[in-house]
């Protein structure tokens, strides 16, 4: 049992696997607030990766509707269920993580879903929460009506992968070079302690092949071994797909300790370290995740603290009352499919201003610029939409 640091929990934790930590890791933001359901992300990813007998079911990227929808039934209510007590003491989580509460012979407190569970991906989709009879619409508290919400949801990338740790047969590992969790196809036997040990329930079983699988990262997208990438980074297949521009995805530098790098110019240090605008999912659980998430506005808070952790107040604050450079940034989610390793800002003029929570907030036409991984320039976004107006006639009536 190696005891390793946890940022996400503020404290040092048990972890049952020891492995020298990437140089870099492979992460992103999902910004529920945007996204429309459309399932073009998971469309992206079923049609490049799963397409084959015996991955019928298998969506590695899926979009549920909180709080009804799951994919497998009961992912989360039931590991939280079996966790029992999740109290945080400040930003210090004092409850135990799935190693901590394994039982006795086991690496990771888990369960095993049935095939019933994986057979309806969709369930709950826009299904609302709330009690009808009382939905009164309160000004700044959107919350008081009935709300749900979607979850964009890809394998973590977890930097302590309660799969890695779980596998009797070392089949699955974490790329030295960005974090990237991986199945060897050769090495697995099908044992599925995986699928049982992941939290997020990212590894599935495929019977035809009687191996596990799960989300690859789209691992030569993210190396530059595309064709489009010409040797450039760029974001993976359900990223670049993303009609609703919720989704912003980078590789950041990690410390030994697994913390990040200090790099206040790369737009998703900069969002997650120093804005806390976006935070893990269950964080509780201890395998400290990289897919972060700005939570939605209008759910009721103890259900997203529940979810997200005590930083949902603090995060939805900062978002909802943006600072320039952060309302800049925010302009950089999917407008390129290089990935964006530094930001730059371009002050613009003052363009307008709004009331928030009864008080003013001015909008200016900043511009943010994002450079690849070579340092060059690849998108130059402003806050201000450019609009143009075509002249004279614009089609055949
Ligand atoms: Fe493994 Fe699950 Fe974490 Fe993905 S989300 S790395 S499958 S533990
Ligand atoms: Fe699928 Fe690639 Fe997205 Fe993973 S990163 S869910 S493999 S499209
Ligand atoms: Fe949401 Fe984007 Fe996926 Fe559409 S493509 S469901 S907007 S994450
Ligand atoms: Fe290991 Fe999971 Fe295969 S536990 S053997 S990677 S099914």
């Amino acid at each position: 049992m190696a005891q390793v640091s946890n940022w996400q929990l503020g404290r040092d934790m048990e972890y049952p696997y020891e492995a020298p930590r990437p140089e870099k890791q492979f992460c992103m933001i999902m910004d529920t607030n945007k996204c429309i359901a459309c399932q073009s992300c998971t469309i992206a990813c079923k049609s490049t990766w799963t397409w084959g007998r015996g991955q019928e079911y298998m969506l590695w990227n899926n979009i549920e509707t909180k709080p009804f929808g799951f994919y497998p039934t009961g992912w989360d209510v039931n590991v939280l269920e079996l966790l029992g007590e999740q109290e945080w003491e400040g930003d210090v989580y004092a409850g135990q993580t799935v190693f901590e509460a394994a039982p006795a012979g086991e690496r990771v407190l888990g369960w095993q879903p049935d095939q019933a569970d994986w057979a309806y991906p969709n369930i709950g989709e826009d299904e609302p929460t709330g009690d009808a009879t009382e939905v009164t619409y309160i000004p700044d508290k959107p919350h008081s009506m009935m709300w749900m919400y979607y979850l964009q949801r890809i394998c973590n990338h977890c930097t302590y992968p309660a799969c890695v740790a779980a596998c009797p047969r070392q089949a699955i590992y974490k790329r030295p070079e960005d974090g990237i969790v991986l199945i060897d196809q050769e090495q697995c036997r099908g044992y599925r302690k995986c699928v049982e040990a992941c939290p997020y329930k990212k590894s599935m079983y495929r019977p035809t092949t009687r191996t596990s699988e799960k989300c690859i990262g789209c691992y030569p997208r993210v190396e530059g071994s595309d064709p489009l990438s010409k040797g450039i980074p760029m974001e993976t297949r359900c990223m670049a797909a993303c009609v609703g521009k919720i989704r912003l995805q980078g590789l950041v530098q990690v410390e030994p300790d697994a913390t990040w790098s200090k790099d206040p110019t790369h737009p998703l240090y900069y969002l997650v370290q120093e804005e806390k605008v976006a935070l893990p999912l269950y964080p509780q659980f201890g395998t400290q995740p990289n897919v972060f998430y700005i939570p939605p506005r209008w759910a009721p808070r103890p259900y997203l603290r529940q979810m997200f952790g005590p930083g949902v107040d603090a995060a939805l604050e900062r978002y909802m009352r943006p600072s320039r450079k952060l309302l800049a940034v925010l302009q950089l989610f999917r407008a390129s499919q290089k990935m964006i390793f530094k930001f730059d800002i371009r002050e613009g003029p003052k363009v307008g201003e709004i009331q928030v929570g009864g008080a003013p907030l001015e909008l200016f036409n900043d511009t943010a610029i994002g450079y690849d991984s070579q340092g060059r320039e690849v998108v130059r976004v402003s806050v201000e939409e450019p609009s143009f107006e075509r002249r004279g006639k614009v089609n055949s009536l």
